[in-house]
C-alpha cells in the first residue's frame, strides 16, 4: 500500500535523523489563521519552532472556516507537492489518510505519551488505523454568544438564556437603532449559527441524530422546521451589508458597539483579546441558549514528504504542538482551551473556565457533540450538502417546510 511505503520511509528518516548530522528542520505550514487573534496565536508556534532551530515557511490561506485553505491543499497534493504540515481536522484527517498521503507521527506521540494526556475522544480523531497521524492543538467551542457589555447595559438587556429571550432582546435593540446580530454572510458562518440554533432548539439528542447520524426522520422533523423558523427570524436581525463579511469584521462590529451580539466559536474571543478588550467588562460570553457543547478541535496533520530536514521538521512541530507550554500560551491567545488535560487553567480568562467546566459536564452527561459546521462530525460531502441548504434558506424567502425537504434530499444525494 502506498501509505505503508510512505510510513516506512518517514520512520527511516526519523531514525536516521537522530544519529546523522543533518540540515535544520524545515516546515512549510498551511493554515488559515490570518485574523489579528489568529496570527498572534500561530506566531507562538513559529517562535517555538525557530527557537529549536527550525525554519518555518508560512503558507497562510485567508478565509475563515478553512474552505479556501482546503482548496489550496487539494491543488498542492494533486500537483505532487504537499505542504509538510497542514491545519486539518476531524474526518478530513481520515479522508486524506485514505488517499495515502499522510505521514506517521507515532514516534513523537509515543515518546511524549500523548495517549496519557489527551482525552480519548480527541485522540480518536488523531489516529489513522491505530497510528498517530495528527497533532491536536486545542478545543474550540462553537455554541457561544458574544456581546458588547456596554450596549446591553445601556439597553437594559442581560445575556439571553432562551431563544425567545434572544428574539425579544434583539427586537428591542433593533428598535434602538443597533444591529442585533453581527453576522458575515459566508456559508460557513451561516452553518455556525445554524448548528448553535439546532442544538439549542432541538437539544443534544436531536443534534446527534440529525448531524452525526444523518437520520432522515430527524432531518425532516417538526423540530427541524422550528430550527429553520428561528433562522428566518435571525435573518431579520442582521444588517443590510452582511453578505460576504469576514467573521472578524463582524466581531469588530460588536467591539465598537455597532452591533450587540455575535454567535461564533471562541476564536472570536481571541479577536476581542487581541484588541485589548476585557471579558466580563468590555465583552460578555455565554453559551447559546440550550444544553450541550459543540466541540471543534484544531489539529495539524503531517503530509508524506521527502528529505530528512522536512521529516525532522514534522516531528519537531508535532512535539511542540502537544507540548505543555505551547498548549497554554497558544490557547490563551486563540480563545480555545488546551487539548491536553494536564495544563493548568489558572491564567486563563473566565470564558475559558466556563468552557472547560461545561465540557466536563457535557462529557459526563452525554451532550458533548462534534461540530458539523467546523468539520468534526461529518465527511466533507455530507457537511457541504447541509450547509448548501442552510445558506440557500438564509439568503432567500424559502419556507422552513421546503428547507427541511431539501435538507433530507441533499443529505441522501450526498451519500
Ligand atoms: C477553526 C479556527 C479558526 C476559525 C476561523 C475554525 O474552523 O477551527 O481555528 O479560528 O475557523 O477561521
Amino acid at each position: 500500500m502506498k501509505f505503508k511505503t510512505l510510513f516506512a520511509a518517514s520512520v527511516a528518516f526519523a531514525v536516521a535523523g537522530t544519529s546523522l548530522a543533518h540540515a535544520e528542520p524545515q516546515a512549510e505550514v498551511l493554515h488559515w489563521w490570518t485574523s489579528g487573534g489568529e496570527a498572534r496565536s500561530v506566531a507562538v508556534l513559529q517562535k517555538e519552532f525557530a527557537s529549536r532551530g527550525g525554519k518555518w515557511t508560512d503558507m497562510p490561506v485567508a478565509g475563515g472556516g478553512g474552505d479556501a485553505a482546503m482548496t489550496a491543499l487539494r491543488a498542492r497534493v494533486l500537483a505532487g507537492n504537499a505542504p509538510t504540515a497542514v491545519q486539518l481536522k476531524g474526518p478530513a484527517i481520515q479522508e486524506w489518510y485514505e488517499e495515502g498521503v499522510l505521514a506517521n507521527i507515532s514516534s513523537v506521540a509515543k515518546a511524549q505519551g500523548w495517549a496519557d494526556v489527551l482525552p480519548a475522544s480527541i485522540a480518536g480523531h488523531m489516529k489513522c488505523e491505530g497510528k498517530w497521524c495528527a497533532a491536536p492543538v486545542n478545543v474550540h467551542r462553537i455554541d457561544w454568544i458574544w456581546a458588547n457589555a456596554a450596549v446591553l447595559a445601556k439597553n437594559g438587556i442581560s445575556m439571553p438564556t432562551s431563544w425567545d429571550e434572544f428574539n425579544a432582546a434583539a427586537a428591542k435593540l433593533q428598535a434602538a437603532g443597533i444591529t442585533p446580530l453581527a453576522h458575515g454572510g459566508q456559508a460557513w458562518q451561516d452553518a455556525t449559527v445554524f448548528e448553535a440554533v439546532a442544538l439549542g432548539i432541538g437539544g443534544p439528542k436531536f443534534f446527534q441524530k440529525a448531524f452525526v447520524e444523518l437520520d432522515q426522520a430527524t432531518l425532516k422533523s417538526n423540530t427541524m422546521v422550528k430550527v429553520f423558523d428561528q433562522m428566518r427570524i435571525m435573518r431579520g436581525f442582521v444588517d443590510n451589508n452582511f453578505s460576504g463579511r469576514d467573521w472578524n469584521l463582524a466581531t469588530a462590529m460588536v467591539m465598537n458597539g455597532e452591533a450587540a451580539f455575535q454567535i461564533m466559536g471562541d476564536w472570536a474571543k481571541g479577536e476581542f483579546l487581541a484588541a485589548g478588550k476585557r471579558p466580563g467588562i468590555d465583552f460578555l460570553c455565554a453559551s447559546t441558549p440550550g444544553d450541550g457543547f459543540l466541540y471543534n478541535v484544531d489539529s495539524f496533520a503531517m503530509f508524506a514528504v521527502d528529505g530528512s530536514d522536512k521529516t525532522d521538521g514534522q516531528l519537531l512541530l508535532a512535539e511542540l504542538i502537544v507540548g505543555k507550554n505551547f498548549q497554554k500560551v497558544f490557547n490563551m491567545n486563540k480563545g480555545s482551551i488546551p487539548a491536553r488535560v494536564d495544563v493548568a487553567l489558572d491564567d486563563f480568562d473566565p470564558c475559558a473556565h466556563t468552557s472547560a467546566q461545561d465540557m466536563a459536564t457535557s462529557n459526563a452527561g452525554g451532550s458533548l457533540l462534534p461540530s458539523y459546521a467546523h468539520g468534526m462530525a461529518l465527511r466533507g460531502a455530507q457537511a457541504g450538502a447541509i450547509t448548501d441548504v442552510v445558506t440557500a434558506h438564509f439568503n432567500s424567502d424559502m419556507s422552513s417546510a421546503d428547507a427541511v425537504e431539501m435538507l433530507a434530499t441533499a443529505v441522501t444525494n450526498s451519500m
